[in-house]
């Protein structure tokens, strides 16, 4: 039986690929690690807590001490490393937490993988952004092959914890592989996060805070198919190798809020044009970056991925996941998140 070890397992992208491995591999030991910050949930896996081949165990991957205990009571095949500061609002107000988790914890990570597992044969899969490269004007695309150019603390951290990566493939041989992908969307995404957050908005009534002009553009993803493509690269990539993952699907903020609020308003029942009204143009965010957009050709030619859904089904299931969730997201948006939208949007 292979057992694999996934970190962050209990956060939004986290949960789809722990999902994703416990449901389609029987035969796997999937044992997600999470220290269970802010952003991370375990009712986000209520449905797998019963299942034979998964455990969970709450722990913080910059803990030295208690990575090697782990690595040494596991022999794990491999390692989807996901575990992470990931929000840039947040490394704007506080660069060392992302210094920490995202530089120290993956590096930590790194030694007790080196220290512990079978060298030149297990994998340290390592889940990252495309913002590592930076920005885009309006033309063009990212490639595997971009220069590295990132802007915000939290993509330097990103950037920072990709080089470690290849840095130890090439000086200790560890099998390793990376994958840099465009913003997803999906259900159980934390609500600081654009798509959430003005999902959770139009649901109470506030209003809806759009950075600057809303020109900025991102390509979005299902985390579904960011899920699907992990396994793929984890199971088929090449060692050594990063692969870019995007949705093919841009999108200026505003003209994205503007199909929410059509989308919401359309569920909900609210007579057309409501929560359009709530649109607030906001101080912008420092150093925000103008546009990101993937060029996903490498994976899709190599290893045959390609979205499953369109953007107007996974945003549609998306709010409807929403809807049906309600003490999910009352639930995450009490206590502390409170703080945290109030010093933000105040
Ligand atoms: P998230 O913030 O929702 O989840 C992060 C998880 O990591 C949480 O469960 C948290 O408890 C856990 N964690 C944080 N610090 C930890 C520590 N020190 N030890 C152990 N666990 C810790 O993030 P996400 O959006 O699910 O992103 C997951 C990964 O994917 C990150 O590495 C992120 O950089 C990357 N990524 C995210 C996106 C996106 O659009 N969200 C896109 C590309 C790549
Ligand atoms: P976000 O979801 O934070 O992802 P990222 O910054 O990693 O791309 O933001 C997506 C876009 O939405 C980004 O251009 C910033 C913008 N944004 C807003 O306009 N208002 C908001 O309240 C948030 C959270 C983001």
């Amino acid at each position: 039986m292979k057992k694999i070890l996934i970190t962050g397992g209990a956060g939004f992208i986290g949960s789809h690929v722990v999902r994703q491995f416990v449901l389609t591999y029987p035969d796997y030991q999937i044992i997600n690690l999470d220290k269970l910050t802010y952003a991370g949930n375990l009712e986000n896996l209520k449905d797998l807590e019963d299942a034979p081949n998964y455990s969970f165990v709450k722990g913080d991957i910059c803990d030295a001490g208690f990575m090697n205990d782990l690595f040494l009571k596991h022999s794990f095949d491999g390692v989807i490393h996901l575990a992470a500061e990931s929000h840039v609002d947040r490394s704007i107000t506080n660069p060392m937490a992302f210094v920490e988790t995202n530089v120290t914890g993956t590096v930590t990570l790194l030694n007790a993988f080196r220290a512990h597992c079978n060298i030149g044969q297990a994998i340290f899969y390592h889940i990252s952004t495309d913002e590592v490269y930076g920005e885009l004007s309006n033309e063009g695309k990212f490639t595997e092959e971009t220069p590295y150019s990132p802007n915000s603390p939290y993509s330097a951290s990103k950037a920072a914890s990709d080089h470690f990566v290849r840095a130890y493939h090439e000086t200790y041989g560890l099998n390793i592989k990376l994958s840099n992908c465009s913003n997803n969307y999906g259900s159980h995404h934390f609500p600081e996060k654009l798509i959430p957050l003005m999902i959770n908005n139009i649901l109470n009534g506030k209003p809806l805070p759009v950075y600057g002009k809303g020109e900025n553009v991102r390509d979005w993803l299902y985390v579904e198919d960011h899920a699907k493509a992990i396994d793929l690269i984890y199971h088929q990539g090449r060692n050594g190798q990063t692969y870019n993952i995007g949705g093919n699907n841009e999108w200026k903020n505003l003209d994205l809020v503007k199909l929410l609020c059509q989308q919401m308003d359309q569920k909900i029942g609210n007579p057309e044009g409501t929560s359009i009204k709530t649109i607030s143009y906001v101080t912008d965010r420092a150093g925000h970056d103008f546009r990101y957009a993937i060029d996903s050709s490498k994976l899709m030619n190599e290893l045959g991925w390609k979205p499953s859904v369109t953007f107007e089904q996974g945003l549609s299931k998306t709010i409807d996941w929403y809807l049906t969730n309600k003490p999910w997201l009352d639930n995450v948006t009490s206590g502390a998140y409170q703080t945290y939208y109030d010093a933000m949007y105040k």
